[in-house]
């Protein structure tokens, strides 16, 4: 049957066909409202229980207090009585181990109490409610039969768990030293971009001599996403087209992309694996840089989008020996790290470290890749670290289904405090995560 997924601050309304609607939820909470007699439903993905302020492409859908409302409405305008429709909800969960300081990041809770205080003030009933607790769920409405399932995210294509302690012993050295080198030109870019010295004419000769990059950079250039209204046919139109800044994102995304594996065993286990965590973690990165001046937007985000390569030779000896470990970690609820470590003898902060050196990359990036998942433990680049890390846990409570890390939050206050925050902010990052990311081609604007 085919399947649509409905990203977080949007919904899906439907009438009766051989299809079905899903979403993968974290902290964010999944609605579904049926009419049945009526032959019409929909699935709701909310992000948070009240809209901050700052959003300013304001999404109705995002927020419990206005995205309920909207979509009562729109099921309404759809042919459906207010008086026949049932619901069912499930996610707000807290994600990974927790902490005191969890609590405060416990919007998840807070949403769902939104929610069921507004269908029964409508006099909704709920049939099925599955929400907080510790794991992950996914939320699938049957639009042929109006069934809705609540199912937590591992127990799908359910692994044979393997524990974590092993004698064999296995060589992630070698496998740092296999993994290819990265391409010559996003090394000229990221470097260009931490001098910030460059000309766009270096940049631009340098782009045009990779032939596979400048293809793939105009492909991007001429995908819908970009809504351009002339076709881009070269570097240098492309680089008037969108401006300097978007054009050398475009060219580091598009020559790290062939990098990051597609293996289905390994930690690629979720939508598009670790290439759309890192892409999502690079641009909500990019937004922290610019909410709180901590860091250039443009450094935060190559940081972001390099921060787990440590999880390329990881993710080979992974898929190779010991398929489904990442997503027996989630189940377990064992910090990835601390598992890694006791299976592998390395995490991938330290494999990425190892290949961040081969490679040659600036210092700053090293140290995110080394210290992203234990910031203190930076010794220098604290802030940057600790915004990459920051954007990493939003990824992993709020787009569940693009990865879905179990990270340490025990000293998240302190780390806060580092970037000058407090746990009020956190409403305010979270609305800060750009809005359905992964909607249209995938790729950062
Ligand atoms: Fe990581
Ligand atoms: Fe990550």
């Amino acid at each position: 049957m085919k399947k649509e997924i409905v990203t977080s601050g949007s919904s899906v309304i439907s009438k009766k066909k051989k299809e079905s609607l899903e979403a993968y939820l974290g902290s964010c909470v999944g609605v579904t409202l049926v009419d049945q007699h009526a032959d019409v439903g929909g699935l709701l993905h909310l992000l948070l229980p009240e809209a901050t302020g700052t959003d300013m492409s304001f999404q109705p859908e995002s927020y419990a207090t206005t995205g309920m409302p909207h979509f009562l409405k729109k099921l309404i305008d759809a042919g459906a009585s207010k008086e026949r429709l049932e619901a069912c909800m499930a996610g707000g969960a807290l994600i990974g181990p927790v902490s005191d300081h969890d609590l405060s990041l416990d919007v998840g809770g807070r949403t769902a109490q939104v929610v069921q205080v507004y269908l029964e003030n409508q006099g909704i009933p709920i049939n099925d409610s599955e929400t907080g607790g510790y794991s992950g769920r996914k939320i699938s409405l049957d639009l042929y039969h109006w069934n809705t399932t609540i199912e937590p995210t591992w127990q799908i294509e359910r692994p044979s768990l393997s524990p974590f302690q092993t004698d064999v012993v296995f060589n992630i050295d070698e496998a740092v030293q296999r993994v290819k080198p990265i391409p010559q030109v996003a090394l000229k870019v990221i470097r260009m971009i931490h001098r910030d010295d460059y000309t766009m004419k270096e940049v631009g000769s340098e782009i045009r001599q990779d032939q596979v990059i400048s293809g793939r950079v105009l492909t991007l250039c001429n995908s819908a996403v970009m809504g351009l209204k002339t076709v881009v046919d070269s570097i240098d139109r492309a680089l008037i087209l969108i401006g300097e800044k978007r054009l050398l994102k475009l060219v580091v995304t598009a020559s790290v992309k062939s990098l990051f594996p597609q293996s289905s065993q390994g930690y690629s286990l979720c939508k598009g694996g670790i290439f759309q965590h890192s892409i999502g973690t690079a641009l909500i990165a990019q937004e922290l840089a610019v909410f709180t001046k901590k860091a250039a937007p443009d450094i935060a985000y190559t940081a972001g989008l390099l921060h787990d390569i440590g999880k390329i030779p990881m993710d080979q000896v992974m898929a190779a020996n010991v398929p489904f470990f990442y997503r027996s970690t989630q189940e377990k609820g064992a910090e990835l790290c601390e598992a890694e470590k006791l299976k592998f003898g390395i995490d991938h902060t330290e494999a990425g470290r190892q290949l961040g050196k081969i490679w040659a990359l600036p210092n700053n990036l090293i140290n995110v890749i080394a210290n992203h998942h234990y910031p203190e433990t930076a010794t220098e680049d604290k802030e940057l670290v600790t915004l990459v890390y920051l954007a990493d846990l939003l990824m992993s409570k709020f787009q569940a289904h693009y990865e879905l890390d179990q990270i340490n939050t025990e000293k998240l206050l302190h780390r806060l405090n580092l970037l000058d925050l407090n746990p009020d902010h956190l409403p305010i990052l979270i609305d800060l995560i750009p809005k359905n990311i992964f909607q249209s081609a995938s790729m950062p604007i």
